[in-house]
């Protein structure tokens, strides 16, 4: 038999441009509504059709750390097995296995998605493979259920923007192309544990984050866009992750008030019109940071899903 053909694909990251606190659930998660932004920087996932049935995760790349797991606690590996499971359903017999070999550019615990992103593309990747297609709602239902963040890599269009509503699970693609901005990231070396940061809404103060940013935020110049970012769980993270009290000193402090934390952290980001800007802030942050002893597991900038790197 030939080998198998590979199906391969880029797992991007996103930033949120916006992210307010609705109220907390009976279920223990948190209503909210955020503006996320796909960036054209992810991780390399790629799988093969195997005889042995199951699925298999090797991990490498410069973001591969020891807290990823590569076993079923993966989601690449949870949204496998369900394609494989739903499958199995449908035709009464055993499909092929998948070797999935992921290369993590994504830094986890970040607030930059990487993990949903990876889900959300193994699932198509499970089903090219495989030969088959579990439909768009099988397939958001059961995003939903991985992660609150998944079903917006599934469903992103070619803005790369979206409002996602609910747990984040109810995504409103914003029609248009993809902003043109170069967005700033600085991911300190502090990891955060959405659930912990979550878990600090409680005793966290609010922020007055106004209603969410519409369609046409697309077309803002990045000095119109900073004054509108806004985030509930800057706060939060705040009082959850002491060292990230610490940046938003230095950013405030240094003429970087414009950043703002991606999701519930620990990356912050920044909007700039022209990428030589953005190039440049990141240089100037990273020196100041580093005289101040704070630490950083990535520092570059990216563009918005769709359109050429910075
Ligand atoms: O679904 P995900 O794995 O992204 O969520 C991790 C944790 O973050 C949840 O178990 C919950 O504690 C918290 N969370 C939340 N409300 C959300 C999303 C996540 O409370 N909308």
């Amino acid at each position: 038999m030939s080998e198998p053909r590979e199906f391969a694909a880029q797992a991007p990251a996103k930033i949120n441009l916006w992210l307010a606190i609705r109220g907390r659930r009976d279920d223990g998660y948190h209503d909210l509504a955020t503006v996320m932004m796909a960036l054209g920087f992810g991780d390399e996932l790629r799988v093969r059709a195997v005889d042995a049935p199951g699925v298999t995760l090797t991990l490498q790349g410069p973001a591969a750390t020891a807290d990823i797991p590569v076993d079923s606690r993966n989601l690449v590996v949870r949204a496998a097995e369900s394609v494989r499971a739903r499958l199995r359903d449908a035709s009464g017999s055993e499909p092929a296995g998948l070797a999935f070999s992921l290369e993590k550019h994504v830094p986890s615990q970040a607030g930059l998605g990487g993990g949903s992103g990876d889900a959300a593309i193994a699932l198509r990747l499970a089903e090219a493979a495989l030969g088959g297609d579990g439909g768009d709602a099988w397939r958001r239902a059961r995003l939903a259920e991985l992660g609150a963040d998944c079903v917006f890599f599934h469903d992103v269009g070619p803005s790369a923007v979206a409002l996602c509503e609910g747990i984040g699970e109810r995504v409103t693609v914003y029609p248009g192309s993809p902003p043109a901005w170069s967005v700033a990231l600085l991911v300190p070396e502090a990891r955060c544990p959405t659930p912990g940061v979550f878990g600090a809404l409680a005793r966290s103060a609010r922020v007055a984050v106004g209603e969410p940013p519409g369609p046409d935020v697309l077309e803002l110049s990045a000095a119109d866009l900073r004054p509108q970012m806004a985030t509930d769980l800057e706060p939060a993270a705040l009082a959850a992750v002491p060292e990230l009290a610490r940046w938003r000193a230095l950013l405030d402090d240094r003429g970087a008030g414009h950043f703002r934390l991606s999701g519930s952290g620990s990356t912050w980001f920044g909007v700039f019109d022209e990428p030589g800007e953005a190039i440049a802030e990141v240089a100037r942050l990273e020196r100041l940071a580093g005289e101040a002893g704070l630490g950083l597991r990535l520092a570059r900038v990216a563009s918005a899903l769709g359109n050429p790197p910075a």
